[in-house]
């Protein structure tokens, strides 16, 4: 039997994105990327200062499509894969994960590199990336594989400027 939870927000997430965001994290993006944390989660950011990356963990609140089971993700043409083979938004828990780079911390403020997410989206949790424990040397890039011209796709997908 399935269950339902609950979830709390911990914090706002602030990006120049008030509509449309980029698909994945641009590190180098432009503008101000902060997350705020509530003052009563404030503590919980101690240390957190001496990782260079974190996993930002949020739910995506402006969600309009409806769910979907498969999806074509955008760049490909037309090759359509299993949802959870995807990072498409349009899942049963629209949850979204980004690993951002730390650049400082101040009270209870994170400033960090580019975020893939509407401002004003609401923080669930926040985890540090660390290095052997996160970084798999025999990761692969799954159905991307197949396609043809994969390089150009992954700089449209990374939101890379480039010549065609
Ligand atoms: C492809 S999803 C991937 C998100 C995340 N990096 C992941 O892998 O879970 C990124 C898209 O989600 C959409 N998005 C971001 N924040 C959102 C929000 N709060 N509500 C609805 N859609 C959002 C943006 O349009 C963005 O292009």
């Amino acid at each position: 039997m399935s269950m339902s939870f609950e979830l709390k927000q911990i914090g706002t997430i602030r990006t120049p994105y008030t509509d449309n965001a980029p698909y994945q994290p641009i590190n180098n993006d432009k503008g101000e990327f902060r997350i705020v944390i509530d003052s009563a989660y404030a503590e919980g950011l101690h240390e957190l200062d001496l990782f260079h990356y974190i996993y930002v963990i949020y739910y995506m609140h402006r969600i309009k499509r409806k769910e979907s089971i498969t999806v074509i993700p955008p760049w490909t043409g037309d090759m359509k894969v299993g949802l959870f083979a995807s990072r498409a938004p349009v899942r049963p828990n629209p949850i979204g994960l980004s690993i951002v780079r730390v650049k400082r911390i101040i009270n209870n403020e994170i400033f960090t590199s580019g975020l893939d997410v509407i401002d004003g989206t609401p923080l669930l949790d926040i985890k540090p990336y660390i290095k052997d424990l996160d970084s798999k040397c025999d990761a692969n890039y799954g159905w991307i594989e197949k396609l043809e011209d994969r390089e150009h796709l992954s700089l449209h997908i990374k939101g890379i400027p480039h010549d065609y």
